[in-house]
């Protein structure tokens, strides 16, 4: 099969490659329908991700239909439409019990898929813990629209949740990258009074336009007093730093108003400064981390009931054969690409 390869750092190359075979009873076959590119292959590609084991086939973005299924899985059968899980978790130690899957303690827990196992940007993929990795995706819902909800759309589901949300918020997200876009829809699901997205490129703020006309945009130049005039407290309820920039740490902080919460979802590329002299007597709160992915199953549920779509968000379409085109595009962020479909057939 046709399998999207980590050769080193600066190189992926697509390679004619084995299809996976079952290596514990808890695994899964699935065969990939249609997968996506992830900022995070980016990262794997630039060698930024040390982690990435170099012959690994990358994505961890995809969904699919289950091809065989091993002797301890429940939940899933052969024949089943399914959506892939970015993180491996057992789901019976302590932290997968308290819904903190991205700390499972199992070895091959966390991100594995596509960093440190073949993922998916090929025609079949092995699924470990299967029963927790794998989601049946309601009929109703096409593959398209159920293709971010294992990543990006978990992200935005478990950041618009440890937000705490309330109606009359005014809720600030930096970033309308894909996972900005996630988090907004969201976040919509709560309600808030208001929404604020900041971005600083000017097609992706005209995107958040059109898929929410009601969002107030800015650019990050005019944003704390944009901030000021459209919060009731002095800042937003609320803060998403979704876009990971140098200075959006402090952007996040700064237009919080006192009391808020402050959820940084993104991954800087180096260390932040906590300046708290200056932010004493704010009383913020901080919430950070890496996607705890296990809301899966209602996030599905919400897309068969017509509540979120993140179809709209899918501009590009791609054979996998064709998938280094696809990589550049997205890369370079050519033709206002947010994100590329990668269809195996075709
Ligand atoms: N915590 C997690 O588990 C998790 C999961 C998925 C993604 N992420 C992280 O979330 C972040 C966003 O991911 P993405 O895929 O959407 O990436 P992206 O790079 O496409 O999106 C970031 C957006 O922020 C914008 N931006 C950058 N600097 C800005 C500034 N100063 N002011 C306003 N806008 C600015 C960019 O133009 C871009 O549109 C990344 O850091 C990614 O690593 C974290
Ligand atoms: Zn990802
Ligand atoms: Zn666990």
């Amino acid at each position: 099969m046709l399998a999207y390869t980590y050769i080193a750092p600066g190189k992926f190359e697509l390679l004619e490659k084995p299809r996976p075979a079952l290596q514990t009873d808890r695994d899964a076959i699935v065969r990939v329908t249609l997968g996506s590119i992830c900022t995070s292959d980016l990262h794997i590609k630039n060698g930024s991700v040390p982690r990435a084991v170099p012959g690994i086939t990358v994505g961890h973005e995809m969904v699919g239909v289950v091809e065989e299924v091993g002797s301890r899985v429940q939940s899933i059968r052969p024949g089943d439409r399914v959506t892939v899980n970015v993180e491996t978790f057992c789901g019976e130690c302590f932290f997968c019990k308290n819904g903190w899957v991205n700390n499972c303690i199992d070895p091959q827990g966390g991100w594995a898929l596509g960093c440190r196992i073949d993922g998916g940007q090929a025609e079949y993929v092995r699924v470990p813990y299967a029963d927790q990795g794998l989601n049946k995706i309601p009929e109703n819902v096409t593959d398209e629209q159920a293709l971010f909800v294992g990543d990006i759309l978990a992200t935005g589901y478990w950041a618009a949740e440890i937000s705490e949300i309330r109606p009359e918020d005014t809720v600030l997200i930096l970033g309308a990258g894909p996972t900005g876009l996630c988090a907004l829809q969201c976040v919509r699901l709560r309600s808030p009074g208001r929404v604020i997205v900041c971005e600083r490129d000017p097609q992706r703020r005209a995107f958040v336009k059109r898929i929410d006309p009601e969002a107030l945009v800015v650019d990050p130049e005019n944003l704390p007093e944009f901030v000021r005039e459209h919060s009731e407290h002095g800042g937003a309820d609320a803060v998403l730093e979704v876009a990971g920039s140098a200075d959006t740490f402090r952007m996040a902080w700064e237009c919080a108003r006192p009391n808020a919460i402050v959820t940084i979802v993104a991954l800087y590329d180096g260390p932040q400064t906590l300046p708290l002299p200056e932010m004493y007597g704010k009383n913020l709160t901080f919430k950070t981390g890496g996607v705890d992915g296990c809301q899966c199953a209602r996030i599905l549920e919400l897309i068969s009931e017509g509540k979120l779509d993140t179809t709209p968000l899918i501009t590009h379409t791609y054979p996998l054969r064709e998938i280094a085109q696809a990589y550049d595009l997205f890369e370079n962020r050519l033709d206002g690409v947010i994100k590329i479909a990668v269809s195996p057939r075709g």
